[in-house]
């Protein structure tokens, strides 16, 4: 069974009773988007590929169907994974997971270059914004491959992939990940220029490494890659994931508590803990991880979420909820998706005085939440009205938690263990 996770029901509420400052220790699950890469590189070999400390949450339980259902062998034991991809059974990856899972475009790249060919239609996913896909097409095309839309699905074709030096008109995360998976197995050096530098992006460049993969650069903006004739299987344990860690942060300092949380590294987390220095938190390392406090008061801060290493996109929306706590007029500019203020709505309705302009916004602080009945709108959103809920007097109740759960394992009994009152209907 592969589709084993915690994904709740459409129905499912998150009730929060809030007030309590969060005290004690919470370790952090591995990288969701980061094992969805890895997973997806389990298609690049024939061999098996063992990984470890994938997170038991709905959006890994779908790209492992998606394997299963590209011919794979996937067994799964807790958080360890096994894929054994030995022979591919089609090009083409099944419209319904697809629509599930933006990440399920990441089979093009190890398609294309074990079958030369692949087949995916548009992917689904949160609606953050109109996410396009023209950087990974205009990669494949670089690599030699002829890109198509045919009826519902893009098409790649390539006898041959041969390596190229291209630059990416934005540095997409999943387009650097997608065009390196093919460019591994092409013919040649690749140069990809203007790459994703995000640490989920370094650690595929670890593993493709491991598998046998000649990559140079990885964690910078420029990756060159010798591409080989073939990977072997390896045995590879996921990072940390750092928007995990950095929510359960942020809800320690919203609430005013003092919380270690164990697996934060500080080193993919610089742009979010020297805001929270700005804002006044006290945040310092402590064994396996970080621990933050709240300082004597907390402060408003600006900042913009941009590319790693800046501020990272999908901790704007827990970082409003926190600045609704924060003394003075905070602001908060989206630069990576334009659809990514859905939360403020739902913050709003809680108590919040937050204001939007353009891709901007305003929040003024502090300010008493009162819990209600809200939304998660999306993974992150609903992180955000977690926090707000942990912050708030009386009682949130959240609907579609099923956006939650696609990027928070375990949340009831992390936060229940940092003495939050949380319990799911
Ligand atoms: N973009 C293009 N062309 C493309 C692809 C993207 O213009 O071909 C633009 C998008 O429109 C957007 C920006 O580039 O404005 C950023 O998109 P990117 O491709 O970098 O994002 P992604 O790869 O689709 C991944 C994560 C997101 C995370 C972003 C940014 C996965 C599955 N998703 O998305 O994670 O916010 O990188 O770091 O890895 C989440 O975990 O909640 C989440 C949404």
């Amino acid at each position: 069974m592969l589709d084993r996770v915690n994904a709740g029901t459409a129905a499912e509420r998150l009730v929060i009773r809030g007030g309590r400052p969060l005290h004690g220790r919470v370790a952090v699950s591995g990288s969701k988007n980061a094992a969805l890469y890895a997973l997806a590189a389990g298609l690049l070999t024939a061999e098996p590929l063992v990984l470890h400390r994938v997170p038991a949450i709905a959006d890994t339980g779908e790209m492992a169907g998606l394997l299963a259902d590209l011919g794979a062998a996937v067994e799964i034991s807790g958080t360890d994974v096994r894929i054994e991809a030995r022979a591919l059974s089609g090009a083409m990856a099944p419209a319904e997971r697809v629509a599930a899972l933006r990440a399920s475009f990441l089979v093009m790249g190890p398609l294309l270059g074990r079958l030369g060919e692949a087949a995916c239609p548009p992917p689904g996913g949160d609606v953050i914004g109109v996410r396009p896909l023209d950087v990974h097409l205009a990669g494949f095309r670089a690599l030699g491959a002829e890109v198509a839309r045919e009826g519902g699905a893009f098409v790649a074709r390539a006898l041959r992939l041969r390596g190229a030096r291209m630059f990416l008109d934005y540095p997409s995360v999943l387009g650097t990940v997608n065009v390196l998976f093919a460019a591994v197995l092409a013919e040649g050096t690749t140069t990809i220029v203007n790459a994703a530098a995000e640490p989920e992006v370094a650690m595929a460049c670890a593993l493709l490494e491991a598998m046998g993969a000649r990559i140079a650069g990885a964690g910078g903006n420029t990756l060159t890659i010798e591409g080989v004739p073939a990977l072997h299987g390896a045995e590879f344990t996921i990072i940390p994931d750092r928007i995990e860690a950095g929510t359960y942060l942020l809800a320690g300092v919203a609430t005013g508590g003092d919380v270690e949380v164990l697996g934060a590294e500080l080193e993919h987390l610089d742009s979010l803990v020297s805001k929270l220095h700005e804002a006044g938190a006290i945040v310092e390392a402590c064994e396996g991880g970080l621990r933050t406090r709240r300082g004597d008061t907390l402060e408003a801060v600006q900042l913009q979420a941009v590319p790693y290493p800046g501020f990272a996109t999908d901790l704007h929306a827990p970082m409003a909820a926190a600045l609704t706590q924060a003394r003075g007029v905070s602001i908060i500019h989206e630069r990576v998706f334009e659809n990514r203020l859905l939360y403020v709505g739902e913050l709003r309705a809680m108590g919040a005085r937050i204001t939007t302009g353009g891709q901007a916004v305003m929040i003024e602080g502090p300010t008493p939440l009162y819990g209600t009945g809200v939304r998660a709108l999306d993974v992150r959103a609903g992180a955000a009205v977690v926090l707000a809920g942990l912050c708030a007097e009386g009682e949130t109740v959240i609907r579609d938690v099923v956006h939650i759960d696609r990027g928070y394992a375990e949340l009831e009994s992390r936060l229940r263990a940092l003495g939050a009152d949380v319990s799911r209907a």
